[in-house]
């Protein structure tokens, strides 16, 4: 197992880069854009790819790396589904598992600190985004906080792990590393209180300046998005209504580039063929699954995901491959729904 904490010292935040082995997929979560450079050279180093790159909430105080990240490496972008950043690859909610090869996060939705905070459960230890801090508790006084919201995220959720569970924060201001949770519940001045009433009391008394990079940070984390425009404007983009009318069509081989559990949780136009964003390379090049789709057929390859970011960056990276008649649905699946498309079960 690959762990690696990251720190920026600038704005204290720590990432968690995490692969199961050398040579194997890699996530990494909170990435800092002025580190991005440094989170490269280590995963060349560690020979790992990175394939998901995921923030714990809409960041106040730096900018995220994600876009960034996905820029140079083609990862998926990944938040939860109350975030109101503009578009990322893959929304999770509460009870989703966030998976690579060999290593998976449980979703806990924990907002309080933001309405769109999440923390994420692997085994033994749990990031906690900026909920649960070591000795302390993430602000909620902006970007839609509610002290009674975390309350409930706290105690109700993340201290009912196990008390050896491992509390990895988003943030550290005093050279703390890791805490976990029996620790916390013991000597956190910020849980030592008797009701709900006491926190909401608590969290209202702290009279905390914004942070400085606050009116830069959150308008630009809320623009993550891959330039979607860029693909339509080389005439690669189909856009859902268009894409009603034709995925009957036996010349056009529509593919979902989604996970398995994205499927069955959403559902799926009918008549696609499932070939997972994890494995485009391999699928787009000779021998590969869509590239035979392509030769047999003759058929016009019709790509979809989740929103239109996976399925971008398959079509430019199987034009680049060759197979010229690669497209894509702009929106994906969530285009899709709102053009009222027809879904079926997988
Ligand atoms: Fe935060």
């Amino acid at each position: 197992m690959i762990f690696r904490q990251l720190f920026d010292s600038v704005s204290s935040t720590y990432s968690y880069l995490l692969a199961n082995r050398r040579g194997g997929e890699a996530l990494i979560i909170d990435p800092v854009l002025e580190r991005v450079d440094r989170y490269l050279q280590l995963i060349k180093e560690l020979d790992v790819r990175l394939v998901k790159a995921v923030d714990t909430h809409l960041h106040a105080d730096h900018i995220t790396g994600l876009g960034a990240l996905r820029d140079h490496t083609r990862c998926i972008t990944v938040m939860g589904e109350k975030s109101s950043i503009d578009v990322v690859s893959m929304r999770v909610a509460e009870g989703d598992r966030l998976q690579i090869e060999g290593v998976s996060l449980d979703v806990l939705y924990t907002p309080g600190h933001t309405d769109d905070s999440y923390s994420f459960l692997m085994g033994d230890r749990v990031f906690t985004g900026d909920t649960l801090l070591i000795r302390g508790t993430g602000r909620t006084d902006f970007q839609n906080g509610d002290p009674r919201a975390q309350y409930d995220s706290i105690f109700n959720k993340l201290l009912r792990l196990p008390d050896e569970t491992m509390v990895y924060p988003a943030h550290d201001y005093k050279g703390d590393t890791v805490s976990t949770i029996g620790e916390e519940k013991a000597f956190n001045p910020r849980l030592q209180v008797q009701s709900v009433d006491q926190y909401v009391d608590l969290m209202s008394r702290l009279n905390l300046p914004n942070p400085k990079m606050m009116d830069v940070a959150v308008p630009s984390n809320m623009r993550q998005g891959l330039a979607q425009q860029k693909i339509a404007e080389r005439g690669w983009a189909v856009s859902a209504q268009d894409a009603k009318a034709i995925i009957d069509r036996t010349d056009v081989a529509l593919v979902d580039l989604r996970e398995s559990g994205e499927r069955e949780k959403h559902g799926v136009i009918p008549g696609s063929v499932h070939a997972p964003y994890p494995d485009l390379q391999h699928n787009i090049h000779p021998g590969g699954l869509i590239s035979e789709l392509a030769a047999a057929s003759g058929a016009r390859i019709l790509f979809y995901c989740a929103f239109g970011e996976r399925s971008a960056m398959a079509v430019q990276a199987a034009q680049d491959a060759g197979l010229t008649s690669a497209r894509h649905i702009q929106g994906g699946f969530d285009a899709w729904k709102k053009a009222s498309g027809p879904v079926e079960r997988p």
